[in-house]
Formats: structure tokens, sequence, C-alpha cells
């Protein structure tokens, strides 16, 4: 687990003291990364450093453009040097497409693509299994409370509401994906 071990160190020095909650909530996503390993086979590890880091964008350190999942790939790119498929699996996770729409900043995100789909349904179902306190949820659940939270006005509240269906399309999936690798391992 070198790869995730690095990308845990970096995300903790980054978040730990400055945005505790956003850590607690990076370490559940990373614990649900763990529990996809079985299905993803030699991308586990991968998944792992990306689902730890994938918040590194809120950091004042990574701040740039305001949209997240950018600034976060971002950082990790040019600041600290990361494994491109890493990066790019950070800076298109959840609804960051949509974001990224609504800030006119596609471009800004294709730098990053083209998105790995396989993966970006993995990050997506462990961002949003994983509650802002770093707590197991309901995704349905998730996306209520994220646009609550924003409201109406926001661009986030925007995005998460045109893309909901993608995103639990997403979460069903990788569902599959996790039960058919559990049963090829019983058979
Ligand atoms: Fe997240």
């Amino acid at each position: 687990m070198k790869l995730a071990k690095w990308a845990h160190d970096l995300t903790e020095s980054l978040l730990a003291e400055s945005l505790p909650r956003r850590w607690a909530h990076s370490q559940q996503v990373y614990a649900q990364a763990l529990t996809l390993a079985p299905a993803l086979g030699a991308d586990a590890e991968l998944l792992a450093a990306a689902a730890i880091a994938h918040d590194v964008g809120y950091a004042r350190e990574a701040m740039d453009t305001g949209q997240h999942m950018i600034d976060g790939a971002r950082y990790l790119r040019d600041v600290v040097g990361a494994d491109a498929r890493l990066c790019s699996i950070v800076a298109f996770h959840t609804s960051s497409p949509w974001e990224a729409a609504e800030l006119g900043l596609s471009e800004t995100l294709a730098e990053f693509g083209p998105a790995e789909q396989g993966l970006v349904d993995a990050i997506t179902y462990c961002d949003l299994t994983s509650s802002p306190t770093g707590h197991l949820v309901d995704p349905a659940a998730r996306l209520v409370e994220v646009l609550d939270r924003y409201g109406p006005e926001h661009v986030v509240y925007r995005a998460v509401s045109a893309a909901r269906p993608e995103l639990l399309a997403r979460v069903h999936r990788v569902r599959q994906r996790r039960a058919e690798a559990a049963q090829e391992k019983i058979s």
C-alpha cells in the first residue's frame, strides 16, 4: 500500500488540523474504498489513494478556481507530482463535470481526461456512502443533505440536482460489481 500510504500522509498534513471534518470524511471514504478492493483487483490501491486524497482541493494550499475537484487534481499534479490516473480520479469525482459546467471550467477539467468510468463510479460510491462527519450513510439521503446544506442559489445545488440520476446510477453499478466479485469468490 505504498501509494495509498503516501496519499494518506499527504492528505493528513493538508486537512487534519485545518479541516478536521473533511479529514474525518476522507478517512471514511478511504475505508469504503478498501471494501471495494476485491471488485477492483489491480486498481484497488489506486482507488484507495484517490479516496483519501479526493478532497485535498478544499485545503488552503490547493485552493485556486474554487472548484475543489479541479483544485485538488491540479495540486496533486503540479505541486506533488502525483500519478496521472490518481489526479484524474480526483478531478472527475462525484458531481465534478456538472460543477465545472456551471462554473465555465469544463475545458480545465478536460486537462485530466478522459475519465476512467469504472474508477469514477467507484470513487463516487465511496464519497456518497460517507457522511461529511465520517459515518456511513445512504447515498440518496447524502444527496438530500448536500442540497439542503447549499440551497437553490448555490452552484453545488444546481450541479448536484442535475447529476443526481447519474450519481445514483454509479452507486448502483458499483454495488452490482461488488456483488459479482463476491459471487465469483464463492463459486
Ligand atoms: Fe468527499
